[in-house]
C-alpha cells in the first residue's frame, strides 16, 4: 500500500481518490470532472446536496464514478465526520484533497459587518484549517498525499472593498506556503491557486453590503480571461509538477510582479487608483 501511494503521488491528480469542497458549482465542479477525465474517483462535497448530486450526475454521464456529501466546511464537526466517511464514501483513503469552498464578500470596510466578517472568515479561512486539519494526519499515516487550497489574486492584490475576502484569502495562502514546507518530509504536496476572474456564481452567492450596481457580476462573466474548466486543469498541472503556486492569468501574475518589485509603490498606485475611480 505505501508504494502504491508513493508511486501514485508522482503524478497526484492522475487516478486520484479526491475530495473536493464546494464541488456543486464553478471552479470546484471543473475541479471534480477534471479529476474524472484524467480517471479519478472523486467524493463532491457542498453545503448544498442537491448541486453536489448534480456535479455526480455530470460525472457519470462520463463514465466515471463520484458520491455526494453534504457538509459546512465552516464546521469543524462536519469537516471531522467527513474526514471519517470519505474513505468510505470513495472505496479506498482519500490521495488528493481540494480545499475550494468559498463565499464572496464585498463593500467598504466600514459597511461591512461583524457577522458578515464571521461567515466569511469561517467558511474561506476556516473551511481550509479544518480541512487541513482532519486530512493531514491521514496522509502522514499513509506515506503521502496532495492538498491544494484555493485562494485568490486577492490574497496579495489588497484591492479595496474587499477587505474581508482579501484576509482570509491572505491566511489561506499562507498556510498552504507554510504547509508546502512542513509537509515535504511526509511526501504531501501542497499547491494554492491564485486566480483572478473566473466566471462563475460566487457574486451570486456572495453579499455585498450597501448598493450594488451589479458592476462586479458583470465583469466577472463578460471580461474573465480563463474559464474554471482551465483554471482546474491548469491546477492540477502544476500540482503534478510538485510546484506550490497557481497564478493562472496573466493579470494575477502581473500583480504578483508588481507587488514584489515595488510594495510601497504597489500600496500607493491602488490608493491613487482607487481615488480616482470613485
Ligand atoms: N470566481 C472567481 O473569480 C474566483 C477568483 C479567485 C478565487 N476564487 C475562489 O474559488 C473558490 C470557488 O468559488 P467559485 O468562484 O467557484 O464560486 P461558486 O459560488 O460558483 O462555488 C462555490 C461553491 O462553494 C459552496 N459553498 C459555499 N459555502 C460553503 C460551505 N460553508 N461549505 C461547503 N460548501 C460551501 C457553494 O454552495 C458553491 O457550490 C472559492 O474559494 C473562491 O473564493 C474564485
Amino acid at each position: 500500500m505505501m508504494n502504491f501511494l508513493r508511486k501514485r503521488a508522482a503524478r497526484p491528480s492522475h487516478g486520484a481518490f479526491a475530495v473536493v469542497t464546494g464541488a456543486g458549482s464553478g471552479i470546484g465542479r471543473s475541479f471534480a470532472l477534471e479529476l474524472t477525465r484524467r480517471g479519478g474517483t472523486v467524493l463532491c462535497v457542498d453545503i448544498n446536496l442537491e448541486a453536489a448530486r448534480e456535479t455526480v450526475r455530470l460525472i457519470e454521464a462520463m463514465g466515471g464514478r463520484a458520491a455526494a456529501m453534504t457538509c459546512d466546511v465552516g464546521s469543524a464537526e462536519a469537516v471531522k465526520a467527513l474526514s471519517e466517511q470519505a474513505e468510505g464514501l470513495l472505496a479506498h483513503p482519500v490521495t488528493l484533497l481540494i480545499n475550494n469552498a468559498g463565499v464572496g464578500l464585498g463593500g467598504k470596510f466600514e459597511d461591512v459587518s461583524l457577522d458578515d466578517w464571521q461567515w466569511c472568515m469561517n467558511v474561506n479561512l476556516w473551511g481550509v484549517i479544518h480541512g487541513c486539519h482532519y486530512f493531514v494526519p491521514g496522509f502522514q499515516r499513509a506515506g503521502g498525499g496532495a492538498i491544494i487550497n484555493v485562494a485568490s489574486a486577492a490574497s496579495y492584490t489588497a484591492a479595496p472593498e474587499m477587505s474581508a475576502y482579501n484576509v482570509t484569502k491572505a491566511g489561506v495562502r499562507a498556510l498552504s506556503e507554510t504547509l508546502y514546507a512542513e509537509l515535504k518530509k511526509d511526501n504531501i504536496r501542497v499547491n494554492v491557486l491564485c486566480p483572478t476572474l473566473v466566471p462563475t456564481n460566487i457574486i451570486k452567492n456572495g453579499r455585498i453590503p450597501g448598493r450594488y450596481s451589479g458592476l462586479a457580476d458583470h465583469a466577472l462573466m463578460n471580461y474573465a480571461m480563463t474559464t474554471s474548466d482551465e483554471v482546474a486543469a491548469l491546477t492540477l498541472d502544476r500540482l503534478d509538477r510538485g510546484e506550490l503556486y497557481t497564478t493562472p492569468q496573466i493579470d494575477a501574475k502581473l500583480f504578483w510582479l508588481m507587488k514584489r518589485a515595488s510594495p510601497n509603490l504597489y500600496a500607493d498606485f491602488l490608493g491613487f487608483s482607487y481615488r480616482f475611480l470613485k
